[in-house]
């Protein structure tokens, strides 16, 4: 069944912009992504999106349906009746480039602030041994596509621009987590957590975990056991008195 469906696309640059209104053909099957592509290649043909796989998995094409942040290409036209406006916007969290485009050079340069997996010295490759379950631990993290829903969805950068420099957000504390639960790695995940990633902003509001497409548990499993890691090692009696000697 072929429908016309009312959209309401933001258009603009860094200066200014506004929504548009536009009416556009929609066939059995197809999703939001589709619609955009449509829109492009009958009325709009400068309208900027970005997008790659259709499948998701690059994690181009995250924007925000009626203010939801999703992936274009995995929102089904079926979600919606076909009487409903969709409204399209970009991801609020980051400047717009133009229209649909963001400029999420932000997560680039949170991410080159980890040090990389970090083992013992005197440990050479081929040498490096776990556990499965220390491997299945950190698997789930592992299917993160980067597409920053979970960074643009953060109350704590999203409303608060000026936290964007003490925070890393959702997406790099979970990575800092899965490296401090690697048994290898000796780096000090946990300092770095708190005082150069700003763990302590996280109140635990799971909104990342709500949005992310590839249904990781960021909070459960890797924010708050973050966060539990870094109180014991704070209230600990033995942990602080390790600390204490070490520094001296
Ligand atoms: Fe996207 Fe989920 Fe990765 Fe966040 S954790 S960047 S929401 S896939
Ligand atoms: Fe933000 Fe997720 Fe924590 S939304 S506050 S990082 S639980
Ligand atoms: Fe790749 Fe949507 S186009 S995730």
């Amino acid at each position: 069944m072929s429908y016309k469906a009312n959209f309401r696309v933001w258009r603009g640059d860094v200066d200014s912009g506004e929504l548009r209104d536009y009416t556009v053909e929609v066939n059995e099957g197809e999703v939001v992504l589709d619609i955009i592509h449509r829109l492009q290649a009958t009325q709009t043909p400068d309208l900027a999106v970005r997008w790659n796989c259709k499948a998701g998995k690059c994690g181009s094409c995250s924007a925000e349906i009626n203010g939801r942040p999703r992936l274009l290409c995995m929102t089904r036209m079926s979600t919606f009746t076909p009487e409903e406006t969709i409204t399209v916007t970009p991801m609020r969290t980051f400047p717009v480039v133009r229209d649909l485009v963001t400029d999420v050079s932000f997560n680039y340069a949170k991410a080159r602030q980890i040090p990389s997996f970090t083992p013992p010295p005197e440990l050479k490759a081929g040498e490096y041994r776990m556990q499965q379950v220390d491997v299945e631990r950190s698997q789930e993290f592992r299917k993160c596509i980067e597409c920053y829903l979970c960074q643009n969805t953060c109350h704590v950068i999203r409303d608060f621009e000026d936290n964007k420099p003490a925070f890393s957000g959702p997406r790099y504390l979970m990575r800092i987590a899965e490296l401090d639960m690697h048994p290898l790695d000796v780096a000090d995940r946990q300092k770095a957590a708190q005082d150069e990633h700003g763990l302590g902003y996280c109140n635990i509001t799971k909104c990342c975990t709500d949005v992310c497409p590839e249904h990781i548990k960021i909070t459960d499993n890797a924010l708050i056991p973050m966060k539990e890691r870094v109180a014991d090692r704070k209230y600990d009696p033995l942990v602080w008195l390790g600390n204490k000697i070490r520094r001296r």
